[in-house]
């Protein structure tokens, strides 16, 4: 693995899967593989699980983590070439990232979209300049349109859910067993302000390449989102039929795509109850979090046996330890 920005750069997920599960059972069985190894996690946005999970999967793997919270600490960047530096931005990219790249071995970065420009969001400049310019691998700690490591986190936590309940989606990679597919509904959720695409997005893309389910999104009109990512899902404004005998059922307010970032609908009736659930096939309810509380999740359901949002949430280390592991492994060979 060279970079990790999307799926595509995942490889066989079910390998990657296989290895986080055994990251969890063993946490310092590569102790040694990061060692004399410098990490560097930038954030330009607000971060809580992704910052600490990557920092201790990174510290787990023996290499030296150092945060630097863009925003607060360091200077406004342009990303735009042949920019005219005469506004806020005080350093370029191309200035910046280089320097980093002589820092670190892997370069992490947090962008989020402006949710104003579709175009410039959905080209990914940010993260892709960073690429261009840092000349070492780099990671996505979610950009302006996905988060892989969350992605990568939510099926390793749906495989161990599977597991539990005696369907292993790993053994039926290897062509052993009967494995019957679940079904994993990505529902919108109300919430009071405009929100990215990226977990939408990104769920999406990871379950369709996945392929082990039979996948559902729902949402109400206006709320479609990009089909590069959804092709290949049954899309329904009927949450009630969406959710009928789901297995899980992945909880996630987004922004409009097409008349980009608008907040529309914004119907209280979208929110999961205990009574909705009761359709489902004992759904397990997921969240990347943070989570508006009785506006995108009602409290019954978060502190109900339904949810496994804490459980989603600690998978995180082993998702970003699988994804460090494989760069250092690569970089060790060239
Ligand atoms: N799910 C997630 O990325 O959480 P943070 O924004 O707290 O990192």
């Amino acid at each position: 693995m060279k970079n990790f920005i999307s799926v595509h750069d995942a490889g066989n997920i079910d390998s990657l899967v296989k290895q986080a599960l055994a990251y969890k059972a063993d946490p310092l069985k590569d102790s040694h593989l990061g060692k004399n190894k410098r990490i560097g996690l930038l954030f330009l946005n607000p971060s809580m699980r992704t910052r600490l999970s990557t920092q201790i999967a990174a510290q787990q793997l023996g290499m030296e983590a150092i945060v630097f919270n863009v925003t607060q600490d360091g200077w406004t960047m342009e990303f735009e070439e042949e920019a005219i530096m005469s506004g806020k931005a005080a350093e370029h990219v191309k200035d910046a990232a280089p320097i980093m790249g002589k820092y670190f071995d892997i370069l992490c970065v947090r962008t989020f979209p402006s949710l104003k420009n579709k175009e410039e969001d959905y080209s990914e400049l940010y993260i892709h300049q960073f690429i261009k310019y840092a000349g070492i691998p780099v990671v996505s700690l979610e950009s302006a349109t996905l988060h892989p490591l969350q992605s990568l986190t939510d099926i390793i936590t749906i495989t161990e859910c599977l597991q539990a309940a005696g369907q292993d989606p790993l053994s039926a990679a290897d062509g052993a067993g009967a494995f019957k597919k679940p079904k994993i509904v990505l529902t919108w959720a109300p919430h009071i302000k405009p929100l990215p695409q990226c977990v939408a997005n990104s769920f999406a893309q990871w379950i369709n390449a996945w392929g082990k389910a039979d996948f559902v999104i729902t949402h109400p009109e206006d709320y479609e989102l990009d089909e590069q990512f959804t092709r290949g899902a049954y899309i329904t404004q009927n949450q009630e039929e969406a959710i009928k005998d789901a297995d899980f059922i992945y909880v996630k307010n987004w922004s409009a795509y097409q008349d980009y970032g608008k907040l529309y609908s914004n119907d209280p009736e979208w929110m999961l109850t205990n009574e909705k659930l009761a359709a489902t096939n004992k759904a397990k309810i997921m969240h990347c979090l943070p989570v508006r509380r009785n506006v995108e999740l009602s409290d019954e359901i978060l502190d109900g046996p339904s949810s496994i949002v804490t459980q989603q949430a600690s998978n995180r280390i082993w998702a970003a330890q699988t994804v460090l592991s494989q760069i250092l492994n690569r970089n060790n060979r060239i």
